[in-house]
Order: C-alpha cells, then structure tokens, then sequence
C-alpha cells in the first residue's frame, strides 16, 4: 500500500519505519520539504521511503497517519488538504498535551471533545479512527513486550476501522486485542488516559508497559 505519514517525530519515525519494513511505500510528511528529519529517515529507511511536505505525503497515501501533536493536529492536517486526505482512512495517533504550563501536561481539550472528533468535524470526508495514543511509539510497532495488553480503536466508520485493524493485526497487535470503544467520541476517553499514563509511567519507572482488560 502507500500510506502517507504525517509527522517527523519519535512516533512518525517508529511507523513509517514499520511500515516500510512490511513493504508498503511511505512517504513521510512535514511541515515543509526537506525536513531534516525527513530527509535523514527516507535516505535510511530503505526502498520505498520518501518524503515531502504533509500535503505530498498525504496525497501519496492510501492511508494516512496523523502524527503531530495534537493541540496543532487541525492546522497540520490543513496543510496537508482536506481534498488529499478525502475519502481516505485517516488514522489519528495524537495525544492534546499541553507543555506550555509545564510539568505535567494538561490536556488542550478534553471532557466533552477530543482531537479525535475535531479533526472528524474539521475533514468530514476524511474516515477517522482513533488508534494507537495510549501506547509509546516502540510498543505501538512492537505489541510482543505488552502481550495480552489492549488497543483501543474507535471511529465512525466500520469498515474503516476493519482496515486499520488489519493493519494494527500486521504491526503484532492479537485481533482479540484489539478493542473497539464506538464512534469517534470514544477518542475521549483514550485521550483522557494520558494523565495517568503519565502518572503510571512514572510509578513504573518506564514507558515501556500497557493496560490489559480483565473480565
Ligand atoms: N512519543 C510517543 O511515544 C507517543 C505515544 C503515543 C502518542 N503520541 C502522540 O503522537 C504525536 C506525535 O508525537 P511525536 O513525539 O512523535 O512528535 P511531536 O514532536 O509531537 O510532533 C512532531 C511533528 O509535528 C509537527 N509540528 C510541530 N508543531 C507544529 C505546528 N505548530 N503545526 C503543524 N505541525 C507541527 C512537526 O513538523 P516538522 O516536521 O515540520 O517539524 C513534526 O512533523 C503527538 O500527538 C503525541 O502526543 C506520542
């Protein structure tokens, strides 16, 4: 598949590497073309690696991958163009930290919306699935350090979330594992998840862990 990636960062890096590595072409996106980050990662990352602005990457992709902070996700996601991301499976990997008032983060939005359902509002022809925020960039690749562990999707559109669940299945991720919270809305409650991830991250000492469900 190509699949356009949105976001140069840790979590950018960690997927599009991923995905090239199962053999789909990337193009990784950034604010402008010739990002060094950009650039270093699609001269490593092997064949089918590339990258450009986030209104190229986003018009490569089949799929595309918002991985910016989540407070800017609407204005990167302007850049990139309602008309290339529409249609399209849009999935959201973003958190609304807040750093600007320090340690720890609050979050830029929260209660009743998320970034989730802004960017649904912002690109109604985009299909937005929510997946992937409540983990750290090398277990959302990586799920065998986390076995029996969850992953939360949510999203207005089925067969949308079918695929990314697909996708989630070639990353690691158990099908049985994957689970979904309902629309798009659910977006809420695995945004909200940040605060005491970060409190647990620093209970444990390290970010390398996930929740499972028991019943
Ligand atoms: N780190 C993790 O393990 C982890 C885990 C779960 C979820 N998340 C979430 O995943 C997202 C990405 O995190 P990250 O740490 O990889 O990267 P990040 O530093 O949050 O984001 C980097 C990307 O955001 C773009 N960006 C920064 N400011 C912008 C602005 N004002 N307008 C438009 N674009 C802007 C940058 O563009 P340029 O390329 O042009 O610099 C870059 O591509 C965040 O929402 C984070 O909360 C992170």
């Amino acid at each position: 598949m190509r699949i356009g990636v949105l976001g140069t960062g840790t979590v950018g890096t960690t997927i599009a590497t991923k995905l090239v590595e199962l053999g789909h072409e990337v193009k990784m996106g950034s604010r402008s073309a010739g990002n060094e980050k950009g650039v270093e990662w699609a001269s490593g990352a092997g064949e089918g690696a590339s990258e450009g602005s986030f209104a190229d990457a986003a018009s490569f992709g089949e799929v595309v991958f918002n991985c910016t902070p989540g407070a800017v996700s609407v204005d990167a996601l302007r850049m990139a163009g309602p008309e290339n991301l529409s249609g399209k499976v849009l999935i959201d990997v973003s958190n609304p930290l807040d750093f600007s008032k320090g340690m720890p983060p609050t979050l830029s939005v929260c209660n009743d919306d998320s970034v989730g359902e802004q960017i649904q509002r912002e690109f109604p022809d985009a299909r937005v699935v929510k997946a992937l925020n409540t983990v750290n960039a090398s277990i959302m690749v990586d799920p065998s350090q986390v076995t029996g562990s969850v992953i939360f999707v949510c999203g207005n559109d089925d067969a949308a979330k079918a695929e990314v669940g697909e996708l989630l299945q070639s990353f690691g991720w158990p099908g049985d594992d994957v689970l979904d919270v309902g629309d798009i809305a659910g977006a809420r409650g695995t945004e909200m998840y940040l605060p005491l991830w970060l409190r647990m991250m620093g209970a444990l000492g390290t970010p390398g862990f996930n929740i499972a469900v028991v019943r």
